[in-house]
């Protein structure tokens, strides 16, 4: 791809303003030679006001979504991409989330601008697990395990029933739940058709990926490994 077009792809600024930018001699080399608008340059060679340029298309992000954020690119009030680099919202092709997190959710959150990748985590036959913990208003009933294990609880104005999930009591009040799927608020609907209420809610692993080393609020570009930890 020519320079100009792959520069404002990644969301530097427009065709014109990379022309610019090529003009004035912002974009080299890391061995300092001025890039030309025809260089082929590989893209983990090219720098940009002498920085490296952000990661190439196909990346993939973990976030660790504080609660009050809003997984849109337009909604009202705080947005999670509020919490990545202001150019990325910018990229072509377009960086989305993998599925969301409601506003009052927290945790792991993917983003990635490969459709592909997308498809293959959010696809139901990959059935990638997702692990949340929440605290509950009341004490647990005892019979909540057996019924979310069953394979045939209906959520209300659903016809398909729930896949089963696994729950694990931390204490009457505190729990961990994995889901096989991912349907709309579906850890607080669970526990709402049990008569009970989530206070907290956290999403604390995609697969087998965790948010080590990654604090609230913070984000890491995922690597080969950590993207076989989702599928692992
Ligand atoms: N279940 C919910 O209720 N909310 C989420 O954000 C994710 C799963």
């Amino acid at each position: 791809m020519r320079l100009v077009k792959l520069i404002a792809n990644l969301g530097y600024g427009s065709r014109k303003e990379i022309q610019t930018a090529i003009r004035n001699g912002w974009l080299t080399d890391r061995q300092g030679n001025t890039l030309k608008a025809d260089s082929p340059t590989p893209h983990e060679d090219i720098l940009f006001d002498d920085e490296p340029l952000d990661p190439a298309p196909g990346m993939v992000l973990l976030l660790n979504k504080p609660v009050g954020y809003t997984c849109s690119t337009k909604d009202q009030g705080r947005l999670v991409y509020d919490l990545l680099p202001d150019r990325f919202r910018m990229r072509k092709p377009v960086l989305s989330t993998i599925g969301r997190l409601d506003k009052d959710t927290s945790g792991a959150l993917l983003f990635t601008d490969d459709g592909t990748f997308l498809h293959q985590v959010i696809s139901p036959k990959a059935e990638v697990p997702k692990i949340y913990e929440a605290v509950l208003d009341r004490p647990l009933k005892g019979d909540e395990a057996a019924l979310f294990a069953s394979g045939e609880m209906m959520l209300e104005s659903e016809v398909k029933p729930l896949k089963p999930a696994e729950l694990e009591v931390l204490s009457e009040t505190h729990v961990r739940l994995t889901l096989h799927e991912g349907r709309y608020h579906q850890v607080r609907r669970m526990f709402a058709a049990t008569g009970n209420h989530v206070q907290e809610l956290a999403r604390i692993r995609i697969g087998k990926l965790d948010l080590e080393g990654v604090a609230e609020g913070e984000w890491k570009l995922l690597g080969e490994e950590d993207k076989a930890r989702i599928f692992g």
